[in-house]
């Protein structure tokens, strides 16, 4: 078994983004800063993210003293250091003295200096430079015993035009096709005479130039996927040669640019920065979206990950700054902890006086205090982990349901001219399939079309538009040999070029369905379509469904209430081999979907964690051997308890009602009794 990247630090990890080279000039403040990290219950801080004009002030000149001094003050006071390389933010001496770094936007345009997160990650000057100062950072500090982990770049993204990235994409298609005939038959290229005669006429996709060519889009998102991960494996291997600590890239929320299936093939760990839109009120939604990054980030090495970023109160780029309302500091980190996080983890430790954000939250704010309502929830969100420590390293409940969330099956899905003009993104449908199966405590692995799916009870493709080559095969044999699938519309269209599969859709599936050839249709928000199910409850479509020219399934669970399509099969069941498959034709409203998975997993025998349907706006999450119950609600909620279970953050009965934005933590143990 290989160790966990985050044994150095004992117990789960809890701390923040610190960046000392903002208070050089007080050393007063960074020794305060040490004494309430100490009282904030802090272990680890991510150091140095955007430090690489206080290290490299001028090129070939380096200064390290400020950060021996603040490396070795955190490990006296026993606290660990993610060290960061500094490559999201670049100085401007180097702007200005290789402008090849600065990057080129998509109407052609070079950029001035400024921002961050914005250079050329083909250029070898930027990767030159990018690997000295990784190398001197890793020489200097791959050894110390404060430095635990790595922290490479910061929140990877975007793509670039410049002449050395439209060479670099050329020479990526020369080995993906081989020759320009390849390509133009597999891009589809005859279309509106736009055949290519070399790969040196192929420019990327702009809104000047092409855009018409679904396949070269998706195809730019995979070489950017790539050009990014060779640039986080150039940082990697400058810090190899002295650093044997493990490293990350901290991902971003249902993000478009990059495959991260990809990306994380390039990190020893996953972690990823968390900011749901916390409102007062119920917040089931928006914390389900949360949990489902957390499953998506767990799923991607199958492995604990960690949360590297999260506000201990507000941030400052939602369009409405909401503080954290009283209760729900605590339970959105645990609601992390419990999807399979290794710690908490804030941006930032302290507020900075000026810049963009001044007034993002943090942990200690501009009057430096302790004595403040964010301090005391980070303080006591520190005792809590404390008293979670045996979770750490355990993994969570092993999920019985797949969602199937490919991205390059995503991109296909956004590139398509059809349905709603270019809104076919899925993962609203996504959020809605994942919500269904929160809502009753039910937990879900969120993996890309090569994972195995041997091991689910159920696999679910959620509108999974591309089926690459072999994708249909290995489905079908799942299901042959007794497993379930759930597919819904939009779904078995393209192959892996994104070129429309020829003969009956859903591609390779329409045996195993009972559904053959279904048509897309849209409606406008004004119109209703209804589905009407077996026991005569009725839901409206959302947006998009779609009307199957031949149905042989056996069961028709449900059929379509209105419009033309009234009686033609909405939803049903195929059994096939072993196993079966459900076929649902639309998008529904989420009571809809809610009600199809009530018969879904009551089918399977698929049970929540909790020994009972969850209370309205409830949440609960297993992880070794606890569970957590959280009340997202928004108002007190009855769980509606027969005898009195014990609090494991408390050591007091949990409160029956447990009050809003309140959670708590059982032994499944006790639970079995309840
Ligand atoms: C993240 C970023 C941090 C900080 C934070 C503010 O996206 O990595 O550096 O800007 O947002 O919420």
């Amino acid at each position: 078994m290989t160790p966990s990247p985050f044994s150095a630090v004992p117990g789960l990890l809890h701390g923040a983004d610190y960046n000392p080279d903002q208070w050089l000039d007080r050393p007063d403040i960074l020794a305060r800063d040490i004494e309430l990290m100490k009282k904030a219950r802090v272990n680890c801080v991510s150091l140095g993210i955007f430090s690489w004009s206080a290290l490299e002030p001028e090129e070939g000149v380096f200064r390290f003293e400020w950060m021996d001094r603040v490396i070795d003050s955190l490990y006296d006071a026993g606290i660990s250091v993610d060290l960061a390389t500094p490559s999201g933010a670049r100085p401007a001496w180097l702007a200005e003295k290789y402008p090849e770094v600065l990057r080129v936007d998509r109407e052609g345009r070079r950029h001035a200096f400024g921002g961050r997160h914005n250079h050329c990650l083909t250029s070898p000057v930027y990767r030159q430079k990018t690997a000295l100062i990784d190398g001197m950072l890793a020489k200097r500090y791959g050894g110390h015993p404060g430095v635990v982990l790595w922290h490479i770049g910061n929140e990877f993204s975007g793509d670039c035009y410049c002449p050395l990235c439209k060479n670099a994409f050329r020479e990526w298609l020369k080995k993906k096709y081989g020759t320009v005939e390849e390509l133009n038959r597999r891009w589809w290229t005859s279309f509106w005479s736009h055949t290519y005669s070399s790969f040196d006429q192929v420019d990327p996709p702009s809104p000047l130039g092409e855009t018409s060519i679904p396949s070269m889009q998706v195809d730019w998102r995979r070489f950017s996927t790539d050009q990014c991960a060779s640039f986080i494996r150039n940082e990697r291997k400058a810090l190899r040669q002295y650093a044997p600590q493990p490293a990350t890239i901290n991902m971003m929320w249902s993000f478009l640019d990059y495959d991260y299936a990809v990306l994380a093939r390039e990190v020893d760990f996953v972690s990823w920065d968390c900011y749901p839109r916390l409102k007062s009120g119920n917040n089931l939604m928006v914390l389900s979206e949360a949990c489902m990054n957390h499953d998506y980030m767990r799923s991607l090495k199958d492995a604990p990950f960690l949360m590297m970023e999260s506000t201990p109160s507000k941030v400052n780029w939602h369009t409405v700054n909401q503080l954290k309302r009283p209760g729900m500091h605590l339970t959105s980190s645990l609601l992390s902890v419990f999807c399979g996080s290794e710690g908490v983890m804030y941006f930032q430790w302290r507020k900075g006086r000026g810049g963009s954000e001044a007034f993002h939250g943090a942990v200690v704010g501009h009057d430096g205090r302790e004595d403040t309502r964010v301090f005391r929830d980070v303080a006591h969100t520190g005792e809590m982990l404390e008293k979670l420590s045996s979770l750490k390293g355990a993994p969570v409940d092993p999920a019985r349901v797949l969602i199937l969330w490919d991205q390059q099956s995503r991109w296909c899905a956004c590139f398509a001219q059809t349905g709603l003009g270019g809104r076919m993104d899925p993962l609203p449908v996504l959020q809605s399939h994942y919500l269904a199966l929160f809502k009753k405590g039910v937990r879900v692995d969120l993996k890309g079309m090569d994972a195995d799916l041997k091991s689910y009870d159920l696999v679910v493709c959620p509108e999974t538009f591309q089926f690459r080559e072999g994708f249909a095969e290995r489905l079908r044999d799942y299901v042959r040999s007794g497993g379930h699938l759930f597919h819904t519309c939009f779904g078995g269209v393209v192959d892996g070029d994104d070129l429309c599969w020829l003969g009956p859709t859903p591609h390779g599936l329409t045996d195993v369905l009972g559904v053959r050839d279904p048509d897309l249709d849209a409606l406008y928000p004004e119109e209703e379509v209804c589905i009407r199910l077996e026991d005569g409850q009725c839901f409206r479509v959302d947006q998009i469904c779609e009307y199957p020219e031949e149905v042989t399934a056996p069961r028709i669970l449900g059929v379509y209430d209105s419009d033309f399509m009234k009686g033609t099969p909405a939803f049903t069941y195929a059994p096939f081999g072993a196993g079966g498959a459900w076929y649902l034709a639309a998008r529904p409203e989420q009571k809809g979907l809610d009600a199809v998975y009530g018969r879904i997993l009551e089918a399977l025998g698929i049970r929540g964690v909790w020994p009972r349907p969850l209370p309205e706006g409830v949440a609960a999450l297993g992880r070794g051997q606890m569970v957590l119950v959280a009340n997202l609600s928004g108002a007190d909620a009855s769980l509606g308890l027969e005898f009195p279970l014990t609090d494991l953050l408390t050591g007091a009965p949990v409160p029956d009602p447990l009050p809003a934005n309140a959670c708590a933590v059982i032994r499944k143990e006790d639970l079995k009794h309840a």
